[in-house]
């Protein structure tokens, strides 16, 4: 009796840990991230908590601009619990998002957080598009103060249509939300993904691949 509470105990928690997509919860008050530990945990490993100071939850610069001078003139400043030791195990993060004229976040998916931005100042573009068979484009302009949710691993984007810089907070509901940028990943992957694959996939020519993954 007690194997089979202890059982169904097991199988519960298994399906529980499925249905929540989200990080786990903490088992403990705190868990700030050791960088120096060698353990490979699901997560970071805990520094001693008699070693904790205020530092540990603490992280500065989000006031300073990130550099949006590249190829798709945006930049993400990100405070993960690789930036914020005492992120780890908490299940949520922040991150920075700075927009030159016309840049662009481009289409990519977080495969471990719902992301909640603000858009602090500026005029964005966004979107996301639902899994298949519907596809479904939401698009919607924000202005400054508007609230935007993209719900977790769906693909989205980000596009500053105002006239001049755009930033916004992202608040995300993981402690390393992860970040798939969809162009990157399938044109630059290491080592890249056959040519013929992709040509099949996106119905191109060889050479309009090649094109592409010299790109990325
Ligand atoms: C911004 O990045 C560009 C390209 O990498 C670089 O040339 C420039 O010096 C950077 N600007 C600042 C202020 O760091
Ligand atoms: C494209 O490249 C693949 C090998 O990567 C080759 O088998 C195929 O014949 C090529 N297709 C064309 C139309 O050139």
């Amino acid at each position: 009796m007690a194997n089979l509470s202890l059982l169904l105990a097991v199988l519960l928690s298994l399906s529980l840990s499925v249905v929540l997509a989200a990080d786990a919860s903490a088992l403990q008050d705190f868990c700030v991230a050791d960088p120096k530990s060698q353990v490979l945990v699901n997560g970071l490993a805990c520094k001693d908590p008699k070693l904790v100071e205020a530092n540990d939850f603490f992280f500065s610069g989000l006031n300073i601009a990130g550099n949006t001078t590249n190829p798709v003139g945006s930049r993400v400043t990100p405070v993960f619990a690789t930036q914020l030791p005492g992120l780890n195990t908490l299940g949520i993060s922040i991150a920075r998002i700075d927009y030159a004229p016309w840049g662009l976040n481009p289409p990519h998916t977080h495969p471990r957080a719902t992301e909640v931005l603000t858009l602090l100042d500026g005029t964005l573009e966004v979107g996301f598009v639902t899994s298949n068979p519907e596809n479904r484009h939401f698009r919607k302009v924000l202005h400054k103060g508007d609230v935007f949710v993209f719900p977790i691993g769906l693909v989205h984007y980000q596009r500053n249509v105002g006239y001049g810089n755009a930033v916004a907070i992202a608040a995300l509901s993981s402690q390393n939300p992860g970040v798939i940028t969809i162009a990157n990943a399938v044109f630059g992957s290491n080592p890249s993904i056959a040519g013929d694959v992709l040509a099949k996939a996106f119905q191109l020519d060889n050479a309009t691949i090649n094109y592409l993954e010299s790109k990325f």
